[in-house]
């Protein structure tokens, strides 16, 4: 598993290096700099790597999704941006860097992200792939990011602070803030490889549930997990309707593992699924 998932981090971290944001004749460079600077940062690279798994379990050629990876991560890397500003979360630290208004203020900071999120459709549009795979990965993508996606878990999030939510309202938040994007990414990748209807709809409950562990995990982990580990502030959610509010830290650790193991029951779709197994079991103990 960790041969797998290094080649897959080497190879995008190589791809948005070369690709994103070299324009040595353009003025900008301030620009280019905060958007290089966020994207940059490390980060565990977890919706790439779906792109490019979903796509070789479906038997594409996972080195030509790349440019589908890289869109999911500056959309992601986008969202990151904005959900740290002073106006949002407001937080200063971010992949272990200070945040990107920290070091370019806040008009470069919503900038870049409009940037990112912008250049992540170019991307698609210009990948070596098919038409039809192209457009229907734009309508993936644009789908999940945008007012149905995330953005609308955003600003359900930041309106449900000062009450109290049910059980279904935190769950509806997840699934936008969190769930959507991590879902384009494993339908990203069937769509790179020209998968079948059964494995598309496969990737989709995989991903509901794996969003849904991924986002308990990271609640708890603003709990339980220190600054140094997670590379951004803990603590910072008390005032959130968090899954650990509504549970409590150990009721989310087993629900972590039972929304794992539903995840890793949709993979009887595909013939080779050991490194997302694995992966996913990785995920539900993860410190950062
Ligand atoms: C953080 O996502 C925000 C959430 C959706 C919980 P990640 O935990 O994937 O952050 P990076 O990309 O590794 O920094
Ligand atoms: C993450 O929610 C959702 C998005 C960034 C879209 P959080 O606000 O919990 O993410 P962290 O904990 O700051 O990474
Ligand atoms: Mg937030
Ligand atoms: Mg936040
Ligand atoms: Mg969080």
């Amino acid at each position: 598993m960790e041969q797998q998932y290094n080649e897959y981090l080497a190879y995008i971290e190589a791809y948005l290096d070369k690709t994103c944001f070299r324009y040595p004749d353009e003025p900008q460079q301030t620009l280019f700099s905060a958007m290089r600077y966020s994207l940059l940062a490390g980060g565990k690279r977890l919706r790439p790597i779906m792109v490019f798994e979903f796509c070789r379990m479906c038997g594409g050629d996972w080195k030509k999704a790349a440019p589908l990876a890289a869109a999911i991560e500056m959309v992601h890397t986008y969202s990151l941006i904005h959900d740290d500003l002073p106006c949002m979360d407001n937080d200063d630290l971010r992949r272990g860097r200070p945040t990107n208004h920290k070091v370019y203020g806040e008009a470069l900071a919503v900038l870049a992200g409009d940037g990112l999120l912008t250049a992540a459709f170019r991307f698609l549009a210009e990948a070596d792939l098919d038409a039809e795979a192209r457009i229907r990965a734009v309508e993936v993508l644009s789908r999940c990011a945008g007012e149905l996606g995330m953005v609308g878990g955003q600003v359900l999030d930041i309106q449900s602070e000062q009450r109290l939510c049910t059980e279904q309202e935190v769950l509806d938040i997840q699934a936008r803030k969190t769930g959507a994007l991590i879902r384009a990414a494993c339908q990203l990748g069937v769509i790179a490889a020209g998968g079948t209807v059964r494995q598309y709809d496969a990737a989709g409950v995989f991903a509901d549930h794996l969003g849904l562990a991924f986002q308990i995990r990271d609640d708890m982990l603003d709990v339980i997990g220190s600054k140094e580990e997670m590379g951004k502030s803990v603590g910072s959610d008390e005032t959130k309707n968090t899954f650990v509010r509504l549970y409590g830290v150990e009721n989310c650790g087993n629900l972590v593992k039972e929304h794992t193991a539903l995840a890793l029951s949709a993979l009887s779709a595909f013939t080779d699924s050991r490194f997302l197994t694995s992966l996913a079991i990785s995920l539900v103990e993860r410190r950062n």
